[in-house]
């Protein structure tokens, strides 16, 4: 019986990774530890309630105590970091968070699991530490250049995992994922955002020439990466995590328009971001080396993901909704 200390359990990725392991492990208990900031969502994880071998904890990983009673308690034997703030947009204007949680929130985690021990402590870092790249891919040793807020916070949590691993011996694993796809993300990201917009007759706003690249990673390859790496990979590593398909974010925005019916006059070019990233690409050969590759198809999974949205209106109309308008209102005032 595997025990997972997951955090951010509630988000867009945590919550579809305890989602797999619960659809690939008939006996692991799980343990989410979850603030519930505007991003953390209960429904997400809804049909575990009820589960016992699931435990959520509403806390914050900056908060030491509640961190080690879950130690003390649970004993488990792998940490899954996933909890931090994420939107590049938000870090721009309000970085305080960030620097709390994805910095000092790491730092908290790696002290009282070396306090603790366990068998694997994962960081869940990002491309976007690298930095933006104009040719050719970024390998794992490359030098970082992060070049926000948000991507400098993760930068420094990864970089101070590392050294838990180097000075005290913890076990720990780094990596670092290109861009997400898929069910339960949050309607601020471009895909959901552009999805949902769309549905609901909305502009589409594009930053800037809209010809930055990402390469985009449907979630469920993630998670099973990242099952691969508590697996098979070596402490002390960094992997990277890529899907394999680099696009503009025009071509996203056409083929969102696509795939939902929705004419070109809804696709608008509005100022760009402030340091707007130009391209984030990987060179995935280390892990592709010990076996893992992303089974699905970007199309396919596209469209399984725009269908979801269509389907699930229930569940992110509300978050369109309240706090999160009066930021959007604020944020894409142009439109
Ligand atoms: P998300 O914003 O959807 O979810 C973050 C979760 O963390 C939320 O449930 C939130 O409530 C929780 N959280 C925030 N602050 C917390 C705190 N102080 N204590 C406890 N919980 C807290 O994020 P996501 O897109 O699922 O990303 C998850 C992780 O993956 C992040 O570390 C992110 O940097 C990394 N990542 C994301 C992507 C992507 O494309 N989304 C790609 C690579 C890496
Ligand atoms: O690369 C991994 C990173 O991907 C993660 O570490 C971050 O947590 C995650 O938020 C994501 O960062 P990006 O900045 O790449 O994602 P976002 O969805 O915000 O933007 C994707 C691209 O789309 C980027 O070039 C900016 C552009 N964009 C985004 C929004 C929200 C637009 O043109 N218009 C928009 O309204």
């Amino acid at each position: 019986m595997k025990k997972y200390f997951i955090t951010g359990g509630c988000g867009f990725i945590g919550s579809n990774f305890i989602r797999y392991i619960f659809n690939h492990d008939d006996s692991a208990v799980i343990i989410n530890l979850d603030k519930l900031t505007y991003a953390g969502n209960l429904k997400n994880l809804a049909e575990f309630n009820n589960s016992e071998r699931y435990f959520f904890y509403q806390g914050d990983i900056c908060d030491s105590k509640i961190v080690k009673e879950i130690f003390k308690k649970h004993k488990p034997d792998y940490l899954i970091n996933f909890a931090a703030e994420t939107h590049v947009d938000r870090s721009l204007g309000e970085p305080d968070d960030f620097i709390q949680t994805d910095i000092f929130g790491a730092f908290n985690l790696l002290e009282t699991a070396r306090e603790f021990g366990l068998e694997r402590f994962i960081q869940i870092s990002t491309d976007e530490v690298y930095g933006s790249i104009e040719k050719g891919s970024f390998s794992e040793t490359d030098a970082l250049m992060p070049r926000n807020p948000y991507s400098a916070s993760k930068a420094g949590a990864d970089r101070l995992a590392y050294s838990y691993f180097a000075t005290y011996d913890l076990p720990v694993i780094i990596t670092r994922a290109s861009n997400n796809y898929g069910p339960y993300q949050f309607p601020e990201k471009l895909i959901p955002l552009f999805v949902t917009n769309a549905i609901e007759d909305k502009k589409l706003p594009v930053y800037g020439d809209g010809k930055n690249v990402r390469d985009w990673l449907y979630v469920d390859d993630h998670c099973e990466a990242i099952q691969y790496i508590i697996d098979s990979g070596k402490v002390g590593e960094i992997y990277n995590i890529g899907g394999g398909n680099e696009l503009t974010n025009i071509q996203i925005t056409d083929l969102i328009l696509k795939e939902t019916n929705k004419p070109e006059s809804l696709k608008q070019f509005i100022r760009d971001r402030l340091g707007h990233d130009r391209r984030y690409s990987l060179n995935c050969e280390k892990l592709t080396n010990i076996g893992w590759r992303p089974k699905h198809d970007f199309h396919k999974a596209m469209k399984f993901t725009i269908d979801w949205y269509k389907q699930n209106g229930d569940w992110w109309k509300p978050l369109k909704s309240g706090e999160y308008l009066k930021y959007y209102k604020k944020h894409y005032k142009e439109l």
